[in-house]
């Protein structure tokens, strides 16, 4: 059986802490991967716009001396021919790869997938579902930056129910005891009941409210606002509700902002310079959880 990463569900504690003591072997010593074969290969594919999931991967991978092939679409040219299946695509890439990265705007595209393939296979985001590794660079954004998850006061807000990323990080969070998650935004913008039940499942607490307030907490995760989700476009006064400054970064004292990033408008520029900013951070660290999924997840020894 491959080991396929497609949900933060099915990564427990053990596994975390595996992954980030790896990633941060790779950041202390970057030969680390001395080891790998490298005669194996990867296949990315990006069916939705990505930079840092994307170029996270490919780098990720030749770093650990392992090439990678990429496709972004199953139809070049319009006068050519019409797009292919996906399952025609992961059976025509199969015999030239050894694992694949996959994003898409299908929530069920591991359906058409995992058909069609024995090799491992790792969600870079499907859909407005999930994005295991995002929620795992975060998990180990925050583990660096207080050595432990356990007992956190984490302030989430954005388009929780429609952010992948966001509902990704309220799982894995869950293998954690006493974490405190506020959830500041709109009634219908909230995480799932369904979402909520599996985090407070183990003594985990959970608020919603419209009413954001910042002080006394140890991470503000800031998702963001995408222009488009099933609910249409928020308005400026929603966007600013929720928005970052510097004056709430400023008064988080020790405390830090994230944000999976791209950021549009949710964080202020003036934010970026201050001890609290971490968004960028958490962009760099992807490279090492990066490398420890392709390492743990796609590699053979
Ligand atoms: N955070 C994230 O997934 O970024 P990309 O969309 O650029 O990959």
């Amino acid at each position: 059986m491959p080991l396929n990463l497609l949900s933060t569900k099915d990564v427990t504690r053990a596994d975390f802490e595996v992954l980030c003591e790896q990633a941060e072997a790779f950041r202390q010593n970057p030969d680390e991967s001395a080891q790998i074969d490298t005669a194996q290969q990867g296949g990315l594919l990006f069916f939705e716009s990505s930079t840092r999931t994307r170029i996270g991967f490919e780098t990720a991978a030749w770093k650990l001396g392992v090439k990678t092939v990429s496709i972004y679409e199953t139809k070049h040219n319009d006068t050519m021919s019409a797009a292919e299946s996906l399952p025609d695509t992961i059976r025509t890439l199969n015999p030239y790869v050894s694992f694949f990265c996959i994003r898409h705007s299908d929530e069920d595209v591991f359906s058409q997938v995992l058909p069609y393939t024995s090799h491992p296979v790792v969600n870079c985001g499907n859909g407005t579902q999930e994005h295991p590794t995002q929620a795992l660079i975060d998990g180990y954004t925050m583990l660096r930056r207080f050595g432990g998850i356990d007992g956190l006061n984490i302030a989430m807000t954005g388009a929780l129910r429609y952010s992948r990323a966001a509902q990704s990080l309220l799982a894995l969070l869950s293998n954690f005891d006493g974490v405190k998650v506020s959830g500041f935004t709109e009634s219908d913008l909230g995480f799932s009941e369904e979402s909520i039940s599996d985090f407070v499942k183990n003594g985990n607490e959970y608020r919603h409210s419209i009413a954001p307030d910042w002080d006394n907490s140890q991470v503000i995760y800031s998702a963001g606002f995408p222009p488009k989700t099933p609910n249409g476009e928020y308005s400026q006064e929603v966007r600013d509700k929720y928005k970052i400054t510097r004056e709430i970064a400023d008064k988080l004292g020790d405390g830090i902002v994230m944000n999976p990033l791209p950021r549009i408008d949710e964080i202020n520029p003036d934010v970026d310079d201050t001890p609290q900013a971490h968004y960028f951070q958490q962009n760099e660290n992807g490279l090492y959880v990066r490398m420890a999924v392709v390492s743990r997840y796609c590699l053979k020894a």
